[in-house]
Formats: C-alpha cells, structure tokens, sequence
C-alpha cells in the first residue's frame, strides 16, 4: 500500500485489513505505554491547507505514537501565503526526505495529484480534499459502526474485540444532511457499501450533488420517514457547511430554521430508531441546527468516540502506508 486517497475502489479486503490493524493499534492504546517504535526514523508532514481540528491533531498523535518524526505545516503562516504553488512546496517536503504526506487541500483532486505527479517519492495520505474525499473519515466511522454494532468491547477500549475480520453485513446506515459538500457522505458511502452495509442518504433536494443516481446507496428526501420506515441502525449527522454555500456567503436554502425542523436530529427523532441504534457525526457539529445538544451528548451518540478511534485508524494507515508492505492496493500503483 503506496498512498490512501480514496475509498472509492479500495477493495473489501484491504478495507478489512486496515479496519482490522486499526483494532490492532486500538488495543495498544488502552495500555499504560501507548508508544510503538515501529516508525522510529521515518518523518511524517501534516500539511494543512484548510483548517482543521481533529484530523491534524488525531494524525500528529497517531504518528507520535508510533514514535515517527511530525512536521506540521499549516499553509497560514508558510511561503504558501506568498503565492508558493503545491509543486514547490512538494518538492521542499521531498528535499527534506519526508517519507509520508498528509494533505488537506481545498481542491478536489489535491491529494492525487500530490501522489501521482512525481514530485515526492513519499505516502499520500488524504485527509481531506474539496468535496471529494475523507478516507480516514469513514475508516474511523466503519471502525467505530463495527465495533458497536458487530462486536463487543469495552467503552473504555479494553477487552476483546469481536469484530475483528467482520463486515458490516446487514447493517443500515441513514447518511443525514449536507451532503453535496460533504467529502465524508462520498467516503462512507463507497466504504459501507463495500462492507456489504446498505446506506440511505436524506437531505434536502438542493443539497443533494447532481449524479448522485450513480452512488451506490438510495437517496430519501424526508427524514422522518426514513427514521420511521427504515429503522436504520445508525444514524450520521453532517455538517452543513455553510462556508461552502453561495460563494462563501453562507446563505442557503431551506431557511437554517426550515433545515432545523425538517432535518435536524434531536431526542424526538432519535427515540423512534431501535434501541441498539447510534449517533453519529464527524464533527465539528453545528450544534442547534443539524443536531441538538440533547442529541449530541446522548448516551448513545458515539460521536467523541468516534475522535478517539480516529487515532488508531490513522496509526493503522501510516503503519501500513510505510512498513514497506506493498502487496495491498488496488490499482498498478498500489495506491487506494
Ligand atoms: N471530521 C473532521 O475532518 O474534522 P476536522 O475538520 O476538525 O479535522
């Protein structure tokens, strides 16, 4: 495995393999040491072209932990904000023998373009491009799914997990908001479905990408029937991303109240799923518009466990990226 761009194509088994050695690296997280010295020597760069919370920080903890050199570059406060292009500052990472990439870019395509184009000789990682795709993202959100909904471990991480080598056969999945700006609606969708999960987006009509009749799930307009009918076992809440929206103007349509009201998540919605269901969002939350806060900090919203587990995936996903194994992949270039 060369470089982690895309959920779209990964195969079910890599899927399993990475979601698997996540479980591995979660394991050693709940001991007193928490570091492994498998990545002693090899040199690490988060660069953060958008802001970000946990991604960079869960990437940054993850590469410590397996004891890598971090440098994090953040394009407020570089030459990038003296016009350096993405070319240039690859070849700088190069010159300084970085050995993996994290990158979030604002341009769909950033991340493969980082990987392909022959200025790096290191692992891409993406961690966010555009619209397009947030891998680790639904790595962690499929991790966290399996392990409430297939398996059996304790809250606080310890104890068997008994999901290891599962898919998520069976399971529902309700994908709920903006979902045409939404980079982590495409991964998890490509993901779930390829871990044998069927999924239903519900958003409003103008919030909903142009070909999405081509994405392997079925699209709902009205939440409250889906939440009703469907009975999904989960339920992953989205952002809107009003910095997104009407040139940065942050004005959209239904109304925040209209979108509250009609596709907000809160206690009334969430006591009509079954009683093993949870909540979801990849954060940040918007709280009080996409979700209430007596949703949000719900016994069963799994949402701050969802940040934790995203220290173990992104461990899992260095580790494989750069412990030389490169017979996973899913393309001639080894990359997925
Ligand atoms: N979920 C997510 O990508 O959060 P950040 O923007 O804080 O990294």
């Amino acid at each position: 495995m060369k470089h982690l761009l895309t959920t779209q194509g990964l195969s079910k088994d890599d899927a399993i393999l990475l979601l698997d050695t996540s479980a591995q690296m979660a394991a050693t997280q709940s001991r007193e040491n928490k570091k492994l010295p498998t990545l002693r020597g090899r040199t690490v760069v988060n660069l953060f072209y958008e802001d970000s919370t946990r991604t960079r920080i869960s990437f940054e903890t993850a590469a410590k932990r397996l004891s890598a050199d971090v440098i994090n570059f953040s394009a407020k406060g570089s030459s990038v904000s003296k016009g350096e292009s993405l070319k240039d500052t690859a070849l700088t990472l190069h010159a300084m023998g970085a050995d993996a990439v994290v990158v979030r870019h604002s341009a769909s395509g950033a991340a493969h373009q980082l990987a392909h184009a022959g200025w790096l000789d290191a692992g891409v990682l993406n961690a966010g491009d555009g619209m397009h795709q947030h891998p680790t993202q639904a790595l962690l959100d499929a991790f966290t799914i399996r392990r409430h909904l297939v398996g059996n471990v304790g809250a606080d991480g310890r104890g068997t997990d008994t999901s290891v080598g599962a898919d998520l056969a069976g399971l529902r999945i309700a994908v709920v908001g903006d979902v045409l700006h939404s980079r982590v609606a495409r991964s998890n969708v490509y993901l779930l479905r390829t871990l044998g999960a069927e999924v239903t987006l519900v958003a409003p009509p103008t919030l909903v990408p142009v070909g999405v009749e081509a994405w392997p799930c079925r699209v709902s307009y009205h939440l409250d029937e889906t939440l009703e009918q469907w009975q999904p076992d989960a339920v992953m809440m989205l952002r809107v991303q009003r910095e997104r929206m009407s040139g940065g103007s942050g004005s959209f349509f239904p109304s925040p109240m209209e979108y509250s009201r009609k596709f907000g998540f809160d206690a009334r919605r969430l006591a009509v799923l079954p009683d093993h269901a949870i909540v979801m969002h990849p954060g940040p939350m918007n709280r009080g518009l996409e979700i209430s806060a007596a949703a949000a900090d719900h016994p069963r919203s799994v949402i701050v466990e969802q940040v934790a587990n995203g220290v173990a995936v992104r461990m899992a996903a260095l580790y494989l990226l750069l412990s030389g194994d490169d017979s996973a992949g899913t393309d001639e270039r080894n990359t997925l």
